[in-house]
């Protein structure tokens, strides 16, 4: 599980997540929704350690990783399976170097490390064959997908991390990363966290979810009572997508979200 409890985060004295607290139960995927500039990939930035709170905790598998050394963070990474914003591969490598590239750095060999590579590519769906392709010669589609296939080879990750996967991908290429999110949601049970702006992706793959205005929390809860919300921002974030949002309203029933004890202070709906 990943807890965030109270966490303040300022660059330069101007803060950018202000008093975030979210639980993310084991096996579950968390969306966490919100505009451009709301603190979403800081929140992940967090999480991994890349960046560190200025106050309040954070929590991974109940591990307190606001009080450790760097080194054990740097295990707690090994484990942590991130796919970046716009997908960063290297574009020199190819796509089985790109997956493979932090395999190698954890001394397997080359066939289990070609083993490791081709797995993870059939998990994500694509042929074997491309293996020796450089990321420039796959549309961007493949590419987002070269990328999860990264994440999920990357030591047999705990916790999967997607940084707005779908960002910049034409619409239907857009929706088969989604639908691979949601298969590999349903198939791997692997905690993890989808950062997007995009509504529909966000009610596609997340039951509960977390949104951030201006570096806070303004709604975390079941999908089904975000339509319920008693917040502005959140009425006027939704209204271009009403449609959406009731026809998930309808397939979620409110209100059924697991809670763990301690529950984080934060219930939907406030701000
Ligand atoms: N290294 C940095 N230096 C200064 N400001 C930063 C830095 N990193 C992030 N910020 C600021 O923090 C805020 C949150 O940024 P963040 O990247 O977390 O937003 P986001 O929700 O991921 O946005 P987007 O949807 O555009 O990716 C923004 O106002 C951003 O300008
Ligand atoms: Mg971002």
């Amino acid at each position: 599980m990943i807890e965030f409890r109270d966490v303040d985060y300022s660059i330069d004295g101007r803060p950018i997540l202000t008093g975030v607290s979210l639980y993310v139960n084991p096996g579950e995927t968390r969306v966490i929704l919100g505009p451009s500039g709301s603190g979403k990939s800081t929140t992940l930035r967090l999480l991994i350690g890349l960046v560190h709170p200025d106050r309040g905790r954070i929590f991974i598998e109940r591990e307190d990783v606001t009080q450790i050394s760097e080194e054990r963070y740097r295990q707690i990474r090994q484990r942590i399976g991130m796919v970046f914003q716009q997908g960063a591969l290297f574009d020199s490598m190819t796509v089985g170097e790109n997956v493979g590239y932090a395999l190698l750095e954890q001394n397997l060999d080359e066939d289990e490390v070609d083993a490791h590579v081709r797995e993870a590519l059939r998990r994500v769906g694509l042929d074997e064959g491309l293996i020796d392709r450089m990321p420039d010669e796959m549309s961007g589609g493949m590419q987002r997908r070269v990328a999860i296939a990264r994440a999920l080879a990357s030591r047999d990750p705990k916790i999967l991390l997607y940084d707005e996967p779908t960002t910049g991908l034409d619409p239907q290429s857009s929706e088969r990363i989604t639908d691979l999110i949601v298969h590999l949601r349903d198939t791997l049970g692997k905690t993890a966290i989808l950062v997007t702006h995009d509504i529909a992706d966000a009610f596609k793959v997340g039951n509960v979810i977390t949104v951030l205005n201006e570096g806070r929390v303004v709604f975390d809860g079941p999908a089904g009572d975000l339509d319920r919300a008693n917040n502005d921002f959140i009425h006027q974030f939704l209204a271009p997508f009403r449609k959406t949002v009731a026809a998930a309203a309808q397939r979620l029933p409110a209100g059924v979200a697991p809670r763990p004890a301690p529950a984080p202070p934060l219930r939907g709906g406030t701000s």
